[in-house]
């Protein structure tokens, strides 16, 4: 069997990194990995390649930027020459960023059976890109990987088939909640990491940053960079919270864009406790999540780290896709609509643990995947 994977943002780099693991443990299967180029800085794409023992891409598009029609538009076309000539069985894509949404679309247009990994998901917010994305993929995919039962659930409140015998047609799709690949690579990776030596240590060294003393903070969704208002109020609550526990925030390039033509980076470069860092590689990542008093976030992988190395987190959104982890105590949104609302929400994250729960499966996503893909009455 012979499958495209395509990849372009960074936490698909994360989660490919398994399961194109596991396929090249398998002699039923190729792989050809198609990497769109939606994330390109060697920090935002390289790093994870080096570090998660990852073969390069097979064919790299180099799309990057432009409005969400233009790259969405771009890999599209590019995307559907590369089927053309790898005429693989099936197409095999992650999440919910544009480079999902073509990869989906270019191969369903060619009567190529998607699989979707990170199937389900939901916000029930519209005005997300990520929602369209997903629910569009969703809807196009022959067989839907879910990572939790609350994801299969959305796709059956969708209308979507249980996960019973595929019809013919073709557009009734498989469903199986496998878990969450991240936890795959958070077992695999994780325990390598330990709070001596990497970023930080350097930190440790240039700013006296100590295990357990920090924030760790992401800004990334569009949702917040793009509207002044809700990035003033996050970088303004994390600014004042840095007085009592330093923050430290790898800076999505994203962010780093819009925060460089606005007064906030006056005030951050001023502070002695708010660290911008570059984007850091994965494990650097885990080693600063895993040592954090607290995470303050709108990634959605990163939500879900916190809760693998039992970090209390702070969600920067009105709502999550990941809602086991509120509901179990591990995490709370914070909607950053003023800067005190955060600035409360992160001062009671602070030494708040949760239940102990197991949203996420066992560890072996990817395996399964991988299994099903092989397996009998899927191409
Ligand atoms: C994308 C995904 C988002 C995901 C995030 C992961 C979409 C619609 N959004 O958001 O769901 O959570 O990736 O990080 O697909 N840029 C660089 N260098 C890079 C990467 C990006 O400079 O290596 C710049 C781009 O040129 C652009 C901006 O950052 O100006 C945003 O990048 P884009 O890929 O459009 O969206 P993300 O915000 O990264
Ligand atoms: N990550 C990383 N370096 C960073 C920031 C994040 O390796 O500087 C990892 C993080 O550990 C997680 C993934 O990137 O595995 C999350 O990606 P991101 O927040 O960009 O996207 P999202 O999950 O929100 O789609």
């Amino acid at each position: 069997m012979k499958i495209v994977t395509i990849v372009g943002a960074r936490p698909q780099f994360i989660k490919a990194s398994v399961v194109s693991a596991a396929f090249r443990s398998s002699s039923d299967m190729h792989e050809c990995v198609v990497h769109t180029g939606q994330h390109f800085d060697s920090n935002m794409s390289d790093v994870f390649f080096d570090e998660l023992d990852m073969e390069l891409p097979d064919i790299h598009l180099g799309i990057h930027g432009g409005g969400h029609g233009e790259m969405t538009g771009q890999m599209l076309i590019e995307l559907e020459k590369v089927l053309l000539v790898e005429k693989p069985d099936a197409v095999l894509v992650y999440g919910d960023t544009n480079s999902t949404l073509a990869g989906a679309l270019a191969a369903v247009k060619m009567h190529i059976p998607v699989a979707h990994v990170e199937a389900g998901l939901r916000s029930f917010n519209m005005s997300m890109p990520e929602e369209i994305n997903r629910i569009l993929t969703d809807r196009v995919s022959s067989i839907l990987f879910c990572p939790s039962d609350k994801a299969v659930q959305n796709l059956r409140d969708e209308g979507l088939q249980l996960p019973v015998e595929r019809k013919s047609t073709g557009y009734s799709p498989l469903i199986f909640n496998v878990g969450d690949v991240m936890f795959d690579v958070a077992l695999r990776h994780g325990a390598k990491v330990n709070e001596q030596g990497g970023v930080l240590g350097s930190l440790g060294a240039s700013h006296g940053i100590s295990a357990r003393r920090y924030c760790l903070a992401t800004i990334h969704r569009a949702e917040n960079t793009d509207n002044p208002e809700r990035l003033k109020n996050i970088f303004d609550a994390l600014l004042e919270f840095s007085q009592e526990v330093p923050v430290i925030l790898p800076l999505h390039p994203r962010t780093r864009k819009i925060i460089e033509s606005t007064s906030l980076l006056s005030a951050i470069r001023e502070s002695k406790s708010l660290f911008l860092i570059n984007p850091v590689g994965y494990l650097d990542m885990v080693q600063l999540e895993k040592y954090a008093a607290l995470i303050a976030t709108d990634s959605g992988g990163v939500q879900k780290e916190a809760f693998f190395y039992r970090v209390p987190c702070v969600t920067l959104r009105d709502e999550t896709e990941w809602v086991e982890l509120v509901e179990a105590g591990w995490n709370r949104l914070a909607s950053p609509v003023t800067r005190k609302s955060v600035l409360l929400a992160l001062r009671a994250g602070i030494g708040s643990m949760g239940q102990e729960v197991k949203p996420y499966g066992e560890g072996d996503a990817a395996n399964r995947i991988v299994e099903y893909l092989t397996g009998d009455g899927f191409v």
